[in-house]
This record gives structure tokens, sequence and C-alpha cells, in this order.
């Protein structure tokens, strides 16, 4: 359908390109941008989702290490005074990273996933983000919930860190390899073989 209108529309002598889906080229990708999927997961969700990314962008693999990890109790959204619930009543709260560094300087796209808290990324990802210079780069965040959209967390972050290049991110709950497919043909990012 999509290629009979493209051809009635190169027929009437409208410009195709005009109405064509962006491209890899359009959205400054080249083959040899090197990706790094970076994420924090506290129960593992978002660690078997980055995972896929991972594999089909051909991109390196970086968890996010909390220093002190998260327990059960951290992570009871019930209590208001639990671990979880006091950072994200904090805008400055910035847990610590631990484990393992990633050098972010040779990647030109960077994805950012994280489990939703109360509507956003849960704050160690802010400690990630201005623990490294990702200006330049194409950051493009994933995230896996409950049931909560995308949108509130990545409009928040892209709110406090409008000098970054942010590309539409997606929610990946079900994250099958068709809407993965889908999304990253929207960016131009992933293989195309
Ligand atoms: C502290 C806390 C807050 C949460 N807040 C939300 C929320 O606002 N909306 C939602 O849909 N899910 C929420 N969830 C559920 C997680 O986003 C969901 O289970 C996610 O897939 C967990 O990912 P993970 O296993 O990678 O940690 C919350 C979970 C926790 C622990």
């Amino acid at each position: 359908m999509y290629k009979i209108l493209l051809a009635l529309l190169a027929m009437a002598g409208i410009p195709v390109a005009a109405c064509a889906q962006s491209t890899p080229e359009m959205n400054g990708q080249s083959k040899n941008d090197k990706i790094l999927v970076s994420f924090f997961s506290a129960t593992g969700t978002t660690a078997r989702v980055a995972e896929k990314l991972a594999e089909a962008t051909g991109g390196t693999l970086y968890a996010i290490t909390p220093a002190r990890p998260y327990t059960a109790a951290d992570l009871d959204w019930h209590d208001r005074r639990s671990r979880s619930s006091v950072e994200m009543d904090d805008p400055q709260s910035r847990p610590e990273i631990g484990g393992k560094e990633v050098n972010t300087a040779g990647y030109d796209i960077i994805f950012i996933g994280y489990p939703i808290w109360w509507d956003l990324a849960p704050r160690i990802i802010e400690t990630f983000i201005e623990q490294h210079d990702l200006r330049g780069k194409r950051v493009i965040p994933f995230a896996t919930s409950g049931g909560s959209r995308l949108a509130n967390s990545a409009a928040a972050l892209k709110r406090a860190y409008p000098e970054l290049h942010w590309l539409e991110g997606r929610l990946l709950n079900r994250a099958d390899d068709r809407e993965i497919r889908d999304w990253f043909e929207k960016l131009g990012v992933g293989r195309s073989e």
C-alpha cells in the first residue's frame, strides 16, 4: 500500500523523498557508529530487555550497578520511608554507582534503560548522566514499568539535561522483536541485515 502511494505521488510529480520515512542517514547514523546499551535494573526486567537491545544493535551492554544494592525493603513503594521512596522524593538524590566503570567517550549512541519508579527514572540514572559527558551523542531512553508510560520520565530527563541530543525513547514492556525493529527503523539505528 505504501509503495503504491509513493508511486502515485511520484507520478503526480510530488517529491517522494519528502514523504519517505526517516533513514539512518537522516538521523546521522553511519555504519561505524558505536552503540552503548546502558541500563539500571533492580529486579531483572529491564536487564532482560537491555540484553535484547544490545543483541539487536550489536551494541555493548553496560549495567549501571548501585554501590549499595537495593533490597526488597528498599524497593517497597508502600513504605514512604523506604530507600526508593526517600530517593524519589528528593530531586537532589544521586545514589552512588559501584562496580565496573564505562568510558562513554568511545560511543556515538547511548541507550539508557531503567524501571519506571514513581513515573520517573530512578535517581541513579541522573548519577550516570552527570558522571559522563554525553554531549554530542545521541541519547535514547527506554524503560519497563508496571503499566506507566515512558513519556513523563523521558520528558523529565529532557528537561533536566536539555543540552543532550535526545532521540525518541520507548517503553519496552513486551519488547518483542517486531516492536524493537519498528522503533529502530524510526530511529535509524540497529543492524540493517
Ligand atoms: C520503587 C518502585 C516504584 C515504581 N513505580 C512505578 C510506577 O510509577 N509506574 C509503574 O508502572 N511501575 C512502577 N514500578 C514497577 C517497575 O517499574 C516495574 O516492575 C519494572 O519493570 C521493574 O524493572 P526492573 O526489574 O528492571 O527493576 C515501580 C517499582 C518500584 C520498585
